[in-house]
């Protein structure tokens, strides 16, 4: 699969199907990939002001010298992007440019961007050529993957929404140099997640990996973040619309570390870093269930330890993240799925966990 720095990842998808490329310098080479897919003449390239300073110019010079125009959408950065207060701005853009069915909305930065990006294309004429170009680890491993697209309602966030498969998703892991520390890292769990509930080999490469991961070590960085990118498409092509219980494994550290986040309105952790919490938390969980070992757990917290992220919650209020989680999206007839792992690179769908198993857990984890 490995050839000359380039990893391949197809997505099977019938009609959809299109081509994960992870590859060190990749952005430089957009215009190649993007020739064979036989694309109309005319593109929006979509970013924030930060990634538009950064790589702006290198994806900007490939596209043009593979015979593309290039109009520029600026977006604010981060979460407040994904309105659709915003999303209409995209829209008067695109059409300002004359794009049409057969343009392409290139999204150029970490999920935000992404979600927005692929939400304008997917609305934009009833649907057109998307290409995803993710810049922060957790775009580059989870959220460019899988063709789900949304903008946030002022009550809940990814509300409005559609399913919208892109044609190409170009991974440069060198570009992840550049995300601050406590980014780049928060990115990591998601990665350590796809291991626990998908893949022991993918798992133990992450843990002999941990130092040349923290230096951003570019062979290492490829390798562990195309290793990722493959787990998740693996999900995705068995379950593209989530229908089954196989894309629940993707949400393991998820149901608590979403409950987390919720009651301390998402200003104590980042994302990732309440997945930690919500790994460590689900992980003491299933040994209190006798779904899997001390060991197990051990393992776990070993790793995410490792590599600098939190797994101690410190003072909560428990009863507010056991109601926090009764509100989960993912809840099925009000019972709420908890992705369990029985050993590493197994995952179980367990129903009936009691408020009072899960406060105990998270009692263990304080
Ligand atoms: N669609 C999905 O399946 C899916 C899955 C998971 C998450 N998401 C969404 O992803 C979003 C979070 O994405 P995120 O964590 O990438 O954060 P983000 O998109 O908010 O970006 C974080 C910050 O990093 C900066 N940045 C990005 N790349 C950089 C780089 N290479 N160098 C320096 N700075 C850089 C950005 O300017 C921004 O300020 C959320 O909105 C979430 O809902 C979607
Ligand atoms: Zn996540």
């Amino acid at each position: 699969m490995v050839s000359w720095g380039r990893m391949l990842v197809p997505v099977q998808l019938g009609a959809r199907s299109y081509t994960i490329v992870v590859e060190a310098g990749g952005l430089a080479k957009l215009g190649d990939h993007l020739r064979p897919l036989g694309l109309g003449s005319k593109t929006a390239l979509v970013t924030d002001p930060v990634i538009r300073r950064l790589y702006g110019d290198t994806v900007t010079d490939s596209l043009k010298s593979a015979g593309f125009s290039v109009a520029h959408v600026e977006i604010p950065e981060g979460e407040g992007a994904k309105t659709l207060a915003v999303a209409a701005r995209c829209w008067d853009e695109l059409l300002a440019a004359r794009l049409d069915r057969s343009s392409t909305v290139l999204a150029l930065g970490g999920g935000a961007v992404g979600d927005l990006a692929g939400f304008v294309s997917a609305t934009y004429m009833r649907g057109m050529n998307f290409v995803q170009l993710p810049t922060t680890v957790l775009a580059q491993v989870d959220a460019s993957i899988g063709g789900k697209t949304a903008v946030d309602h002022p009550r809940a966030k990814n509300l409005i929404g559609a399913f919208h498969q892109p044609r190409l998703v170009l991974v440069d892991p060198l570009v992840v140099r550049t995300l601050p520390e406590r980014e780049f890292r928060s990115g990591l769990a998601e990665m350590v997640k796809h291991g626990i509930v998908l893949d022991l080999a993918y798992f133990e490469e992450m843990d002999a990996g941990v130092p040349r991961l923290l230096t951003r070590d570019p062979d290492t960085l490829e390798r562990l973040i195309g290793g990722s990118c493959r787990l998740k498409a693996g999900v995705i092509e068995r379950d593209p619309e989530e229908k089954s219980d196989l894309r629940f494994a993707l949400n393991y550290g998820h149901t608590i570390g979403h409950a987390l986040e919720a009651v301390t309105e998402y200003g104590r952790w980042t994302h990732g870093e309440a997945v930690s919490l919500g790994i460590v938390a689900e992980a003491r969980l299933a040994r209190r269930l006798g779904v899997a070992s001390a060991d197990v757990v051990a393992q776990q917290e070993r790793v995410l330890t490792a590599l600098g992220l939190p797994t101690r919650v410190g003072p909560i209020d428990v009863s507010a993240v056991v109601a926090a989680i009764g509100r989960d999206k993912k809840a099925r007839d009000g019972r709420i799925p908890f992705v369990l792992a029985p050993a590493i690179g197994t995952f179980k769908l367990v129903y009936d966990v009691t408020a009072d198993d899960v406060c105990a857990a998270l009692a263990e984890v304080a």
